[in-house]
């Protein structure tokens, strides 16, 4: 089985993780073998300790990408779930997943303003009264994609839709073959 990487990136309370959780059920349905590495989850094990420094941000980051590298090349359908804000560090998980298969890069786009009227963990409400420093979108950049695989939108669709234009665009590639 072909292995690749799907990477999430989008700001804290986008919708990446309901995202990847859709799509990775849909994925089972096709037969993959689906593994998912979340930054909240990285964070209580391979990352545990590190803060939100932009040098621990990106060691976070690396770290991921390594890992889904490894994935990849044993043919995991592999989902990854981090704000990943800096463009350059994207850019160096991405290169160490294609030397094992291809990189997906999705922007799970969503407003600040729409994440922090959602405010899933709270947290929003605490970065704009400053008890959390450096936070995404906040007091801490969130650099964009400029030419992401996929692009969805959390507010104008439901995650849903979002999951299924994903899916589609693994398709379009024909990644979605040879499953177990
Ligand atoms: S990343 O920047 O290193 O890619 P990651 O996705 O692993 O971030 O973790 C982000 C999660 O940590 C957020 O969804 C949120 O729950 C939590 N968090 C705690 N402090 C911050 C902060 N200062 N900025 C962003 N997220 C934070």
């Amino acid at each position: 089985m072909t292995g690749f990487t799907v990477w999430f990136t989008g700001l804290s309370g986008s919708g990446k993780s309901t995202v990847a959780g859709l799509v990775g059920a849909m994925l089972e349905e096709r037969g993959g073998a689906v593994e998912y590495l979340d930054g909240d989850v990285v964070r209580t094990h391979l990352s545990k300790g590190l803060g939100f420094s932009k040098e621990d941000r990106d060691t976070n980051v690396e770290r991921i990408g390594w890992v889904a590298g490894r994935f990849t090349r044993h043919g995991a359908w592999t989902l990854v779930s981090a704000i990943s804000p800096y463009a350059a560090t994207r850019q160096v998980a991405r290169a160490m997943v294609e030397e094992h298969g291809p990189f997906i890069e999705v922007h799970v786009h969503a407003s600040v303003e729409a994440c922090a009227e959602r405010d899933v963990k709270g947290l929003y409400a605490k970065a704009f009264a400053g008890e959390i420093p450096e936070f995404t979108g906040v007091s801490d950049p969130y650099e964009a994609p400029e030419s992401p695989e996929v692009v969805v939108s959390t507010e104008s669709e439901s995650p849903e839709q979002s999951a299924a234009r994903v899916v589609a665009a693994l398709e379009e590639r024909g990644l979605l073959t040879g499953g177990r």
